[in-house]
């Protein structure tokens, strides 16, 4: 890629540089890029660039790395809708940004991932995306979960439940058959519709959300469900059905009783 990009400045005290990680598809947004390099357009160095071949490759656990290990903003950029040289491919991306944004606003990180659509043709649209984007995260200031910021172990505890998710092969399926069953219908050809398809999204992350928060937690230490709603925040009927769906899966078992509550512990 030939780049055209302004001076890095040197990061003092009070002047936070933010460490940006762009996915880049081949085909438009790399190119776009490319031509923001020869039509000297400038934008902000802060932008470090991974290219995929198409904007449906980038895997939200792609994401969920970059974030945990303390990148300050992502930015996802592909082909315009209806130009992917794959077909679909951007429209995956759209479904898979969704679900991460929607996960994502449970540590309040949400605004730290974008996506976006720049073609070949728009080197200079391409250099103001990178601009307000490197601009906004500055605004944020360093993620929290960089190595400045000093990550709570309960926000890196929180992101590792949300990898889990984005990761796990029961979300990637509902996820995957997201635009299908909207569009085209189930096998039985019933055609859900999409607000009630993200309504049932919403509740199948949040759950599975919580179950993965509840087994990080107990394999830090066993506890009974009613610690378990208290490190949580969720009442105890809410926690206990998700210990039984975990119990299910053998991911926990009973540890101990203490007094008259059991205490269960991660075994797998
Ligand atoms: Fe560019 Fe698919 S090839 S988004």
């Amino acid at each position: 890629m030939n780049e055209l990009i302004t001076e890095p400045k040197s990061e003092s005290d009070n002047e936070f540089e933010p460490k940006i990680l762009g996915f880049l598809c081949n085909w438009c947004s790399y190119a776009g890029a490319d031509l923001a390099g020869v039509s000297r357009n400038q934008y902000p160095p802060n932008i470090r660039v991974i290219r995929l071949m198409c904007s449906g490759r980038v895997d939200p656990v792609f994401v969920m790395d970059a974030l945990i290990k303390g990148v300050d903003g992502i930015l996802i950029l592909g082909c315009h809708l209806g130009d992917c040289h794959y077909g679909e491919g951007n429209y995956e991306a759209q479904v898979n940004y969704e679900m991460l944004n929607n996960l994502l606003k449970y540590v309040k990180m949400d605004n730290r991932v974008d996506l976006g659509w720049v073609s070949a043709a728009e080197g200079t649209y391409f250099a103001k995306i990178v601009t307000d984007f490197t601009n906004k995260i500055r605004s944020l200031g360093p993620s929290p979960l960089s190595s400045k910021s000093n990550p709570s172990k309960e926000l890196l505890l929180n992101m590792k439940a949300i990898k889990q998710v984005v990761y796990d092969p029961r979300t990637r399926k509902l996820v995957g058959r997201e635009r299908f069953i909207t569009l085209h219908g189930n096998v039985y050809d019933e055609k859900i519709d999409e607000d009630e398809f993200a309504l049932l999204l919403r509740d199948s992350l949040e759950a599975e959300y919580i179950r993965n928060q509840i087994y990080f937690y107990l394999k830090e230490s066993p506890s009974s469900v009613k610690d378990m709603s208290e490190k949580i925040g969720i009442d105890t009927k809410t926690i206990f059905e998700h210990f039984l769906v975990l119990r299910q899966r053998t991911l926990i078992d009973l540890s101990e009783i203490k007094g008259y509550s059991p205490v269960y512990k991660v075994i797998k």
